[in-house]
């Protein structure tokens, strides 16, 4: 697939098969977050990959992201808070990570349904970081149609808004 077919077919996947993504698969996915742009290549970032099914099992609990436990991978995305842009580059990082893995045909949701506080705890991640996002990683076992997305005419203005 190219990038742009990889861009504009990506869906949101919440339901994965308990097939292994080779160990290969995913150092790839995290060298596409680390190759990320990032102000002033500061790369204010930290990465938890979860594979413990355990870990999954806790984080899983509560609402939108009980599929966590199902991931092969759920990676936590952790930014500098010392760091103004960190919040920006993490996500540049996880989105590069998320297109690496669909290419690789890895499906991936996002999750930004989360207590910090609880991730935080439970991860052992220090203070001086904040959570930006979860993303969950595994083979599909689903094949969601591409959901509504705003015409370009009601969002993009040319020169002047
Ligand atoms: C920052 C962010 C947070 C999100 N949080 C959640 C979440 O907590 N649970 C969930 O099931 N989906 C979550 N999503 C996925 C969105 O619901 C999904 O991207 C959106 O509905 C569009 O669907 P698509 O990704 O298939 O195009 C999140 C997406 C983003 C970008």
């Amino acid at each position: 697939m190219s990038l742009l077919d990889v861009i504009f077919s990506r869906r949101s996947i919440r339901r994965y098969t308990s097939k292994t993504v080779p160990d290969k698969v995913l150092k790839s996915v995290l060298k596409a977050g680390r190759l990320a742009p990032s102000a002033d290549n500061a790369q204010p970032w930290h990465f938890i990959v979860v594979t413990d099914p355990e870990i999954k099992r806790e984080l899983s609990k509560g609402p939108w992201r009980s599929f966590i436990k199902d991931s092969a991978f759920t990676i936590v995305g952790c930014g500098e808070k010392s760091d103004k842009w960190s919040t920006v580059d993490v996500a540049i990082a996880l989105e590069n990570m998320v297109l690496s893995a669909e290419a690789q045909g890895v499906g991936s949701c996002w999750i930004g349904a989360f207590e910090e506080k609880e991730v935080k705890e439970l991860l052992g991640i220090p203070d001086n970081l904040k959570v930006v996002a979860l993303v969950s990683f595994g083979y599909p076992a689903e094949k969601p149609s591409l959901r509504n997305k705003k015409n370009l005419e009601s969002i993009v203005h040319y020169n002047r808004f």
